[in-house]
């Protein structure tokens, strides 16, 4: 059965793409383009138009699986993850007050190609926010952010109840729900600080290299010359 859902599941999105958890589950098929989401529901913040569920599924007090299919995405090969996690109902619709609480440091997938692929990422233990003081019956919601490579997110998310780590009403976690596909690597992701904050005015050759020759490498100034006739077509309007 698990198969057949995760096959229905792909077809569906197939048709459009994007993010879907698969442990411990989510809100529920967000795969949609209407008259009421024009660009598809996944895009809407904080989780793609989807609101707080009754059915909220058990996750464990100290932590514990999340697994995904990142690659419902025509176009994007590659793409930033990020996982959060918001506390209570107290928020708007019922959910968290807010989204704001990263549980796992961001990272790149490299997906094998431009086209939609079927693969499963799992993450097998990942922790509360540092700090955070939850007890049994508690509720939260993990949100999983699928950032594209035009700068857009895709938004999904599963509303939980936090458990004893040996409750026996959470899912197993096993290889079946929870495991990563061969086709799909991943990347840390590191900044290289090119001027800190606060560094007074000048321009160092640095920077001039990171305004300029960094986002035209590989290009000569000849090609520049071909907009001559452009720029001086505008000019001629002033004259
Ligand atoms: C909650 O219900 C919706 C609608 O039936 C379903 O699509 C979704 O998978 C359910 N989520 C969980 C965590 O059980
Ligand atoms: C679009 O889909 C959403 C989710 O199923 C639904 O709430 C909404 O009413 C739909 N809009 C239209 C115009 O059918
Ligand atoms: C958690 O949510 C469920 C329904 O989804 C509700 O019955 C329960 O009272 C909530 N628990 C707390 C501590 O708010
Ligand atoms: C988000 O909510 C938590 C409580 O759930 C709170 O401690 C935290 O300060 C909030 N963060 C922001 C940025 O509002
Ligand atoms: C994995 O766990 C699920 C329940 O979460 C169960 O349905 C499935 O049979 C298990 N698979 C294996 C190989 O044990
Ligand atoms: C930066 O420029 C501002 C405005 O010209 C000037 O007031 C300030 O003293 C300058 N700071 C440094 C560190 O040079």
């Amino acid at each position: 059965m698990f198969a057949s859902t995760l096959l229905c599941l792909a077809s569906a999105a197939l048709a459009s793409a994007h993010t879907v958890i698969t442990y411990p589950g989510w809100r529920g098929n967000n795969l949609i383009t209407n008259e009421t989401f024009p660009y598809g529901m996944q895009w809407m913040y904080p989780c793609g138009g989807m609101s707080v569920t009754q059915n909220r599924t058990y996750w464990p007090i100290g932590g514990g699986a999340i697994a995904f299919q990142p690659g419902w995405f025509q176009g994007h090969a590659t793409a930033f993850l990020y996982v959060n996690m918001g506390f209570g109902t107290d928020g708007p619709d019922g959910g968290p007050a807010n989204m704001s609480l990263p549980i796992v440091p961001p990272f790149q997938i490299l997906g094998p190609s431009k086209n939609p692929y079927p693969g499963t990422m799992c993450l097998p233990q990942v922790p509360l926010p540092a700090g955070a003081q939850v007890k049994v019956g508690d509720n939260a919601t993990i949100q999983v952010v699928e950032l594209a490579v035009h700068g857009a997110a895709l938004f999904s998310c599963v509303d939980i109840t936090f458990v004893e780590n040996n409750d026996p009403r959470l899912a197993e976690v096993n290889a079946t729900n929870c495991f990563n596909s061969n086709d799909i690597g991943f990347a840390d992701i590191y900044t290289m600080v090119v001027r800190a904050s606060g560094q007074g005015n000048t321009t160092s050759d640095a920077e001039t290299r990171f305004w300029y020759f960094r986002r035209n490498s590989g290009r000569s100034f000849t090609q520049f010359l071909g907009w001559l006739p452009v720029v001086l077509g505008g000019l001629w309007v002033f004259l």
